[in-house]
């Protein structure tokens, strides 16, 4: 099949904030004990930190990492995990119903983040504890010194503050699963008094109202509208939250899931800017989609976990190949979005569904979905054009109107390069992809990679960690005023251009 994608400078969607390729970690299960955090293994570092797996982040180049929940935060007390590791208290959590042993806490997480080159997003718990709480917590982290807790900090060995910038005012407050989850009413209260008594504390910072935990929760909508209504003047984004999931074992409308992705982004940037014109403000909200990913394949071995474990096997999503295209389609509608998503978090990082693996005492691998990511991280700053595509559509018994090719093009004036990121749905046909590149003189093709396998469900493991890897041997040719792309069925792209 043929299919065509214009590409123009004049035409943008806007500049890509790098802190779209965000991720996440949480105390859960195994992300950071025996996750990032593995004082006996072989490449642990001065700091019980394995080094392997900071190889593995690296390539990644993840500019913000969300922490400590999620889930947890809602029940935590950020005051556990600083001083002296022999006293801090061991607690039974709630959330995910495990032992924590509060060894890394605030500090230890400032010093992986910087030596893994990220910075913090941090989330306070309005579940459990509210605006004072988070006071101290910010005062413990940003204020200089000569106080109760910037001294405290400075005790327990970091004299310069940590700086953090963005702050997540709870975590999914909407869910009735949340330790002390609220109304949209109850939350936009105490978020709108959090928030004012966090900017007195430290203007600099940005602040994060949790919005809906999915686009299907009964509250979604009435829920941002009132939150907004309580918080407008006093917060800078709206947060975002949605995993999805083959459970019915259909791929092409698993393929689809994106179309939804980019419902709900464009439903929420509705909803904030009615309020915004109810207030009669200038100010626009921006979106935090700081949660997203496939999140599936573990529910069942998780249903049957033993309770009071310390870092069990928890959310350990096993992906395959077709998760790995998913995550693509996924990126590329985050990118297709980013006049209004300026940060986004893969949920998660490390073990607990998350790209990077590792076996306790041994070796840390890449999963399936570590690729798009790491593609899109690595090649998708710049300003994203608006793409004009033309394709074919196929439908499936749910969804109407699916397009077979899902794609957009960065344009980064620094390193004069475009490239377009592109995933063929078809499973049955490849496409010959024209890129029209009238407005792209000279234009030099610089690799075209790809990523693909014959068996939709193919993982990577331990004993096989290269078995779904990306190849640069994709068909590209070029001429003065376009390219054509071969683009394999069931196929990520990655095709660059200096420009
Ligand atoms: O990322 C796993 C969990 O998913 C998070 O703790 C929670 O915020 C969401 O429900």
């Amino acid at each position: 099949m043929k299919a065509k994608l214009i590409l123009n400078k004049d035409f943008t969607v806007g500049e890509v904030d790098e802190r779209l390729f965000g991720s996440f970690i949480e105390h859960l299960g195994r992300a950071v004990y025996n996750g990032i955090y593995e004082p006996t293994h072989p490449t642990a570092d001065d700091q019980g930190f394995r080094k392997d797996v900071m190889e593995l982040v690296n390539k990644l180049n993840v500019p913000i990492v969300r922490y400590p929940g999620g889930n947890f935060v809602s029940g935590y007390n950020w005051e556990d995990g600083i001083g002296d590791k022999s006293k801090r208290p061991v607690r039974p959590e709630l959330a995910w119903h495990v032992i924590e042993s509060n060894e890394i806490g605030i500090d230890e997480f400032q010093e992986w983040a910087k030596r893994a080159n990220s910075k913090v997003m941090q989330a306070v718990n309005l579940g459990t504890r509210g605006p004072e709480e988070a006071r101290n917590l910010l005062e413990y982290c940003n204020f200089p010194k000569g106080t109760h807790y910037s001294d405290m900090r400075r005790a327990n060995g970091f004299e310069e503050p940590f700086g953090i910038k963005v702050w997540c005012l709870g975590n999914e407050m909407d869910g009735s699963w949340q330790i002390g989850s609220k109304t949209a009413e109850e939350y936009g209260r105490i978020a709108c008094e959090t928030a004012k008594i966090m900017r007195e504390l430290d203007p600099t910072i940005e602040l994060v109202a949790c919005g809906s935990s999915g686009l299907g929760m009964p509250t979604f909508g009435k829920w941002e509208a009132t939150v907004l209504e309580h918080t407008y003047n006093y917060v800078d984004y709206i947060s975002l939250h949605n995993y999805y999931g083959n459970r019915d074992n259909d791929t092409a409308a698993f393929l689809a899931c994106s179309l939804d992705m980019d419902k709900f982004i464009k439903s929420v940037a509705a909803i904030c800017d009615y309020v915004k014109a109810v207030k009669h403000s200038d100010k626009t909200i921006n979106l935090s989609f700081d949660e997203w990913n496939v999140w599936f394949h573990s529910n069942d071995a998780d249903s049957k976990l033993e309770p009071w474990q310390t870092a069990p096997h928890q959310l350990e999503d096993i992906y395959n190949f077709e998760d790995a295209l998913v995550v693509g389609c996924l990126l590329i509608t985050l990118l297709k979005n980013c006049d209004r998503v300026k940060m986004a978090c893969l949920a998660q990082l490390v073990n607990v569904i998350a790209p990077i693996m590792t076996d306790n005492g041994g070796i840390s691998w890449a999963q399936t979905i570590f690729y798009p990511f790491m593609h899109a991280s690595n090649f998708g700053r710049g300003v994203a054009l608006s793409p004009v595509v033309n394709c074919e559509k196929y439908s499936t018994k749910n969804i109407k109107d699916i397009p077979f090719l899902e794609a957009i093009g960065i344009m980064n004036e620094e390193k004069k390069e475009l490239t377009v990121f592109a995933v063929n749905r078809s499973l049955e046909d490849s496409i010959d992809l024209e890129v029209d590149l009238r407005d792209f003189e000279d234009a030099k093709l610089l690799e075209h990679l790809v990523l693909e396998h014959s068996d939709m469900k193919a993982t990577n493991t331990s004993e096989n960690p290269n078995n779904v890897v990306p190849h640069n041997n994709g068909v590209t040719s070029i001429s003065t005023t376009s390219a054509i792309a071969t683009l394999n069925k069931h196929s990520w792209n990655v095709i660059r251009f200096r420009v």
